[in-house]
Order: structure tokens, then C-alpha cells, then sequence
């Protein structure tokens, strides 16, 4: 589907943002565990753009820093004055220069264009098409732009502070971005001038501009949804749930069985593979994968982990990053696996925690084992053997090695290695008094009794 000819991408991410009441740059506020822009810039990448130019408002390092960090090919320009979005793009015109074909102009605070509809775009292009802009019927129109037609032909866009009353009756709104025909991108963006109710330059007006050129202006239509921009909290939420509804949608096509989807919150990343049964309640922080088979019980919470075929976690299960677990692994209640490799089939089942450790295959960890692996200042780690045995509430005081086949006894503090297929017990000693509870109460009783006498 990717097409053949070159793609400039200019994403505007000069926002003010001020909404959001944050320190934190608008687009670098996140849906699915990345960033607004990292969402646009996966999507306009993915759509065949081949150079990159983010337009970012003065101030802003951090807006380039991860632009650069996540595309390193991303061209930063700096947008001193904000004074409209034909202005902005603008900013790119050195690169307009250098001649494209396709010449598209996305707002980096609207996340959730689809690569296919850049395409679409695109194709228009193909098509003979100048400008091409993308409307959506919105449900409350006040203060779109509204995207004027005449006999089937886009005419015009009129931003909202510009439209005649009978212009803001029409419902078809324009989402914002455009593509332009490179030939004539750079061209029609600085004829456009800023006689209007803002006095900005509107990237809008490159379809009057077209016209009165000869050129023709077409337009597509895309579901609300997908052009929502971002421009408070609650907005940014909105995004959020569609984000989850399509990757929710696109993980049961995909072969996965989500009991209650609509309590499963997943990452841009999660990976899920076939057969997997996702449980109510379940959230995915950033890097996890779930190969065929495997069960993620109710109220688990998984991030940075690998779940193997067929494994289980949970319910209340909790993976934190560098967790992975292989094939046929156990991991079960209100256990917490940290940077730990648990082997093929071995059983971390109750009340557990273990981090930085290696758990060989088979192992059974018991209930209220901890790694101990932490001494304030550094992290050591706990290497189990495959089919070792660790009885319940043991503590395994890191760096420390419990042998292939080992038995720790329960309720040991182990601080020495165990040799393979020896057993270690580390506690006090059982002594037993014959009689003596017997013996105990009885004096005991006596001495209530005479404390009771007058
Ligand atoms: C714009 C469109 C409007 C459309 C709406 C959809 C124009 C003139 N109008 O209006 O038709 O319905 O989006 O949400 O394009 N930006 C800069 N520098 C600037 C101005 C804007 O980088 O000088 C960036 C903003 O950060 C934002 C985007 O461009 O990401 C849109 O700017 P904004 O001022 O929000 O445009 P709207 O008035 O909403
Ligand atoms: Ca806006």
C-alpha cells in the first residue's frame, strides 16, 4: 500500500497547550504508554513519509529531544511567533524547497490518524488533487473549520470565527491537516495571507489559494473518533478511550480472547499472541509480550515482561520490567516478579517476591519466598537450579545459589550457596517438652483461681 513517491511530513507541535495546565509540553502527554507525537510520528512513518520536519514553539527542547530520540532523522524547526498554521508550516520551507511529491501537514496534537488515512491522502495526490483536506461530521461544530463544498468539489474551508451564519450551519468540519501537491506546496502556502478575524495565517486558506490558481481541491471524510485533537485532560482521556477500544478490537482479531474488554487496558506495544485468555481487569504498561496460549488472570498488572506459551499469571498478578517467564511457568497470586527469568514450567504460586533472580525450569518457589536482593545500596542476585524446591516463607538473602534439585527447608533464612540436590535449613532448631502446655495451663488456672479469692 505504501506509495512510490516521496513524502514530507511537516507535523506542527508549536501548541501552546496551555489547557492542559501542565508543565509538561502538551504533545509530549501520553495515550497507550507513548507520547501524542510519538503516535503521530509512527503514524506518518508508517505511512511512507521519508522526511520529517517538527515544527516546535520556542522553549521547547524537550519537544525536539524526543522528536530526535524517536525518528533520529527528524528535522527540528522553531516557530518563534505563533501566528497561524500556514505560518508554522512555513517554518519547514527550506525543506519545501527541496521538492517532494506529496507534502503533508499534520498536527502533532491530534494522536490517532491512521496510517491509512495519511495514505488516503496520498492517493489523492496520485489522483491530480493540489490540496487535499480531511473533513469529519462532527457532533458539535463550534469553532471547526468548516469545509465548504460546491457540486461535489471542496470550494473552501472557512474557520469558524469567519463563517456566515449559513456557513455554520454546515456539519462537515475539517480535521485540521491537509496534503499538498510538493510542485506546489511551498508556492501556495506563501501566497496565503492573514486578512481575517485572527489575523493568522491559516493553512486552511491553501484551498482559496488553489483555486483562484486553477488548481483543484478535493476532500476526504473520516470518522470523529480518529481526528480528535488533544487539548485539555479530558480531551486527552477521550483520546485514551478510543486508543484502548482499537487496540482492544485489534488484539481479538488478532486471536485473543478479552473476557470484559472494556476492563483490559493495554500499551501501544502489548503484544498478544494467539489463544490467550485476558482476564477482567487486567492493565499493560509499556513492553509486554504474551505468546500463544498463556492465561493473565483477573487484577494483574504487567509491564516491561514476557510472558511464555501457555504460562499463567495471577489473578493479582504483578510483572515488572525484565520479568520473563517461559514456557508452562506459574505465576500466581500476589506474587511480584522483577528482572527474573522464570523457567519452563517451574511455579511461583502465592505471596512471593522475587527480583533479580534466575529460576531454573521446574523449580517450585513456596508461598512467602522472598529474594532478598537489595542491601540499600546495591542489587544482588539469586540464581535457583532447575527442579529445586524452596519451602514456603524462606528468604534467599542475595548473591546466593541454591543448586539444581536442591530442598530448602521452610522457614529458612538462607545466606550460603546450596549445593545441587542437598538440603538446607536455616532456622532454630524444633524443641519439643513433652507435657509442658499441659503442665503450663494447669499452673496457670491455679494461679488465677487464688488471685480471684477475697
Ligand atoms: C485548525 C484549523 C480548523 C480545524 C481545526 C481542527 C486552521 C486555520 N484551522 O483550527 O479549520 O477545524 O484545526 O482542530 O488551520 N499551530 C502551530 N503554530 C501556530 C498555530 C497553530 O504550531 O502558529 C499548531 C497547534 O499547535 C495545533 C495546530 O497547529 O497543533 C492547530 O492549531 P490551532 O490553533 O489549534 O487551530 P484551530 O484554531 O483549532
Ligand atoms: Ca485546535
Amino acid at each position: 500500500m505504501q506509495s512510490r513517491r516521496s513524502c514530507l511530513a511537516i507535523l506542527l507541535a508549536a501548541g501552546e497547550g496551555t489547557r492542559m495546565k501542565s508543565r509538561q509540553p502538551k504533545v509530549l502527554h501520553q495515550v497507550g504508554g507513548r507520547s501524542l507525537l510519538a503516535h503521530a510520528l509512527a503514524s506518518l512513518a508508517e505511512a511512507g513519509a521519508d522526511t520529517v520536519v517538527v515544527v516546535v514553539g520556542p522553549d521547547r527542547p524537550e519537544v525536539a529531544r524526543q522528536a530526535q530520540t524517536l525518528l533520529p532523522h527528524t528535522q527540528i524547526v522553531v516557530q518563534s511567533e505563533r501566528r497561524g498554521t500556514a505560518h508554522a508550516a512555513l517554518a519547514a520551507r527550506d525543506t519545501l524547497g527541496a521538492g517532494f511529491d506529496d507534502v503533508i501537514v499534520a498536527f502533532a496534537d491530534t494522536p490517532l490518524v491512521r496510517p491509512e488515512t495519511f495514505l488516503a491522502l496520498r492517493a489523492a495526490l496520485a489522483e491530480g488533487a493540489s490540496v487535499v483536506a480531511l473533513g469529519f461530521e462532527a457532533r458539535d461544530p463550534t469553532g471547526y473549520g468548516r469545509l465548504v463544498m460546491r457540486d461535489g468539489v471542496l470550494d473552501a474551508i472557512v474557520e469558524h470565527k469567519d463563517a456566515t451564519s449559513d456557513q455554520r450551519a454546515i456539519t462537515l468540519c475539517n480535521a485540521g491537516l491537509m496534503a499538498l501537491d510538493g510542485r506546489h506546496a511551498l508556492s501556495i502556502l506563501e501566497a496565503i495571507g492573514n486578512a481575517n478575524a485572527q489575523s493568522e495565517y491559516y493553512l486552511t486558506d491553501a484551498v482559496a489559494v488553489a483555486r483562484a490558481r486553477g488548481l483543484v481541491s478535493s476532500s476526504l471524510k473520516a470518522p470523529e473518533t480518529e481526528v480528535q485533537g488533544v487539548n485539555d485532560r479530558i480531551q486527552l482521556a477521550a483520546a485514551e478511550a478510543e486508543f484502548q477500544r482499537r487496540k482492544r478490537l485489534a488484539v481479538m482479531a488478532g486471536g485473543a480472547t478479552l473476557t470484559a474488554p472494556d476492563t483490559v487496558f493495554f500499551s501501544h506495544d502489548t503484544q498478544v499472541g494467539r489463544d490467550v485468555l485476558i482476564e477482567p481487569h487486567v492493565v499493560f504498561g509499556p513492553g509486554v509480550r504474551i505468546a500463544d496460549g498463556a492465561v493473565i488472570h483477573a487484577f494483574s498488572h504487567l509491564e516491561g515482561a514476557e510472558v511464555g506459551p501457555a504460562a499463567t499469571v495471577g489473578p493479582f498478578g504483578r510483572l515488572r520490567p525484565g520479568a520473563r517467564l517461559a514456557e508452562n511457568a506459574k505465576v500466581g497470586n500476589f506474587v511480584e516478579i522483577k528482572s527474573a527469568e522464570i523457567g519452563a514450567g517451574a511455579k511461583v504460586s502465592h505471596l512471593t517476591y522475587i527480583g533479580d533472580a534466575t529460576v531454573g525450569a521446574d523449580a517450585n518457589i513456596g508461598a512467602g519466598t522472598i529474594t532478598c536482593n537489595y542491601d540499600g545500596f546495591f542489587k544482588y542476585r539469586t540464581t535457583i537450579g532447575a527442579g529445586a524446591f524452596v519451602g514456603s516463607n524462606s528468604s534467599l538473602v542475595a548473591p546466593i545459589t541454591i543448586g539444581e534439585g536442591a530442598f530448602v527447608g521452610s522457614g529458612s533464612v538462607v545466606t550460603e550457596d546450596v549445593a545441587p540436590d542437598a538440603l538446607a535449613v536455616a532456622r532454630g532448631r524444633q524443641v519439643a517438652k513433652e507435657g509442658w502446655a499441659k503442665t503450663f495451663r494447669e499452673a496457670s488456672l491455679a494461679r488465677k483461681a487464688a488471685a480471684k479469692k477475697p
